[in-house]
């Protein structure tokens, strides 16, 4: 992608334009510099908009970004009291904006939908959070969510807000070993699950896969007290036969399959629980750097690390790049495709768009169910007009061909952005071409979990973009490239992409443990904010991210540690040592690769074969299930042990051009390597 900078360059869209917020970059410009020069006079503005029960007692942005002057920190606005939950509820029903839908929600099937308004969603959060109260849940306290993409995983979340309970929510996609290791790690004694989900034609048992969870918790010395269940598959008496009715109607979540055990009194059901709840619930007023949520990511050490954000920074960030980056107007129709489980859910699903009052559509299904048309077919249904997925999706629809997109009426759409990944061109160019009928302007938009919301894209009315690169940064945001040896790139040039200076999105810890915070982001060049992504920019200023340049694979835009790709491996007992590289894909942008030296006595079998997927499968998730995985009786090392993953990569792509290997201990071991390539690599 970074060799394409010199392709054509495409102006904002000009119904976009004609009412933007920022309509030139001459008014980005300006904007921008007063964010930089001035946060505070800049952010304090943004906050006049929101509710504070008492302003900041302290300095408005205080931080240390540099190791060699002592621990990090990270504190805007210390002080003020508010709550987020009732600035992105609350504030709006006291707005007279209560009517207003904040959610409409499509299910997997066809015919399955429902909405709420703000009122309905005040009114739930307030019951849920008495719930979590009555349970004894208390501030500081950590809750973990395992749910899917219905309404309820946002009240969960807003409740949790309400309370300044810190939540921790675990995607649905991963498994029972994964979704113990995060309710150890953060030591919940609540957790909020439904009964089952169908996603396209596949049916999970959420439920199933929590009490294995708990279980495994409980091995390990961890008691999950309460376990709240959602029902959202399983048929109450009430749904199945319809008043008048003698028979029973055919069921909209078929889910005779299912079947879940009850463990009381662990086991709660959500909706007994919260039928005597008060929909009264005052909201606890929070300090600005109080927790608000953790979320966890892939570590390149392995192990999964809990990012940590706080009220107020996340509430003026997601607020804000929800605003500027989508052009939000109160008359959109918003939809973000990304599951609540990831930060993209988390701020563009969740908080962005409530803090903005908006409306926006949720979806439990996938791309393809029931067909390859089924995204567009929501974009007529809602009349959606900001449109937000991941690069993968787009390419795997694009080999669907044309047909399933043009035979709905795409006219609503104005912004069409993208997030996760790099986007190659010739998607950016289907997008913009096929599914934004030449009218809407693209917008790419890269970020991190760790920096909560946008730091590199586009205004889509200013911003002229070109195919494949995020452009400029946000408000408030100091990009840098950086030379491996920390000098930093001016002009044209490629290098590491770090941040100087904070804004009021980033993470603030790693959840319980401040040196792996430290040592992971602001050890490797003291002074800045280190992504792990490499980039360039261009002669005009335009940035390109590249890609990881650590042990990380970002696979479908889901970011995955070789790491624990490689410890999942090994704990198989054919398996003596494994080493895991990406490999790129057609769709997936990127997939693993996997080399594995087997102990004697053990054959490389299709049987075997299928056993260590498995193993992964089972020990991290469905969604890491490696594409490649080959034998290989000796890795290529340096003469100190090192595996060199560089010539690995070359291998896994059939490469023979393997550079310099003089401090390679057996240079016999490629030839080997390269003769034991699956066909389809
Ligand atoms: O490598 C970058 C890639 O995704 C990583 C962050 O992954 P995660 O924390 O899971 O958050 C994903 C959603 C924000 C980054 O370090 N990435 C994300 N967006 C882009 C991207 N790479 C290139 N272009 C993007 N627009």
């Amino acid at each position: 992608m970074a060799e394409n900078h010199h392709s054509n360059i495409f102006p904002p869209a000009e119904s976009v334009k004609n009412e933007a917020y920022v309509k030139s970059m001459e008014q980005y410009s300006e904007m921008y510099q007063k964010s930089i020069s001035d946060p505070e006079g800049f952010w304090s503005k943004i906050a006049e908009q929101f509710y504070w029960e008492s302003g900041t007692t302290g300095k408005f942005l205080d931080y240390n970004f540099d190791v060699r002057n002592g621990p990090i920190y990270i504190k805007w606005m210390e002080g003020a009291k508010t709550n987020l939950c009732y600035n992105a509820v609350d504030r709006h029903v006291a707005n007279n904006l209560g009517d207003r839908v904040a959610f409409y929600w499509e299910g997997n099937s066809l015919d399955d939908d429902g909405q709420i308004t703000f009122n309905e969603l005040k009114e739930r959060v307030c019951k849920f959070a008495n719930v979590l109260k009555s349970l004894g849940v208390v501030k500081g306290d950590r809750v973990a969510i395992y749910m899917p993409m219905i309404i309820d995983i946002t009240v969960a979340m807003l409740a949790c807000a309400r309370l300044g309970i810190i939540h921790s929510i675990v995607f649905g996609g991963f498994s029972v070993e994964s979704l113990s290791e995060r309710l150890i790690g953060a030591q919940c004694s609540v957790l909020v699950t439904a009964d089952g989900v169908w996603r396209g034609t596949k049916l999970l048992n959420l439920k199933d896969i929590v009490d294995n969870a708990v279980l495994k918790c409980e091995a390990a010395g961890h008691t999950v007290e309460h376990v709240i269940v959602c029902r959202h598959l399983l048929p109450s008496d009430e749904v199945v036969v319809g008043e008048g009715e003698e028979e029973p109607r055919p069921a909209v979540r078929p889910c005779r399959q299912l079947r879940i055990k009850w463990h009381a009194p662990r086991d709660k059901w959500w909706h007994e629980l919260v039928e005597g709840a008060s929909a009264e619930c005052p909201p606890v007023w929070l300090d600005a750097e109080d927790p608000l949520f953790m979320l966890y990511t892939s570590g390149s050490t392995g192990k999964p690390k809990g990012v940590l954000h706080t009220q107020a920074g996340y509430m003026l960030y997601s607020s804000t790049t929800f605003k500027y980056d989508f052009d939000y107007h109160p008359d959109d129709i918003f939809w973000c495709t990304a599951d609540v489980g990831w930060i993209t859910g988390h701020t563009y699903v969740t908080y962005g768009p409530l803090l903005n009052a908006a409306t926006s559509v949720m979806f439990e299904g996938v791309p393809t169910y029931p067909d390859p048309g089924r995204f567009w077919r929501i974009v007529e249904k809602y009349k959606v007009s900001k449109f937000y997925t991941a690069p993968t999706a787009i390419r795997s629809l694009m080999g669907f061909g044309d047909e399933h997109v043009v035979k709905y009426n795409r006219d609503s759409l104005k912004v069409i952005a993208t997030v996760g990944e790099p986007i190659n061109p010739e998607a950016w160019l289907w997008y913009y071409n096929v599914v934004g009928n030449k009218k809407c302007t693209v917008v790419d938009t890269f970020w991190q979990t760790e920096t909560g919301g946008h730091v590199i894209s586009p205004l889509p009315g200013a911003t002229p973009t070109k195919p494949g690169s995020a452009t400029f940064p946000f408000f408030g945001v100091v990009p840098v490239i950086l030379n491996e040896d920390g000098t930093e790139v001016q002009g044209d040039g490629e290098g590491y992409i770090v941040f100087k200076q904070p804004w009021p999105g980033i993470m603030r810890t790693v959840y319980g443990n401040q040196q792996r915070f430290e040592t992971t982001y602001f050890k490797k060049f003291p002074g800045y904010y280190t992504t792990g992504d490499g980039g360039r920019r261009d002669k005009d200023g335009y940035i390109w991210v590249t890609g990881r340049i650590d042990d990380m694979v970002n696979v479908s835009a889901h970011l995955l540690s070789t790491a624990e790709i490689e410890s999942a491996l090994v704990e198989h007992k054919a398996v003596t040592e494994a080493a895991v590289v990406s490999h790129p894909h057609r769709i997936k942008g990127e997939c693993t690769y996997c080399f594995v030296t087997l102990k004697q006595g053990f054959t490389f079998t299709a049987d075997l074969l299928h056993e260590l997927r498995a193993q992964v499968r089972t020990k991290i998730g469905p969604f890491a299930s490696p594409d490649f995985i080959q034998e290989a009786p000796g890795l290529p090392k340096t003469r100190s042990g090192k595996i060199m993953r560089r010539v690995l990569r070359k291998i896994a792509v059939g490469d023979k051009d393997i550079g310099d290997v003089s401090t390679m201990a057996d240079e016999t071991v490629v030839d080997k390597l390269f003769q034991l390539r699956p066909a389809d690599a």
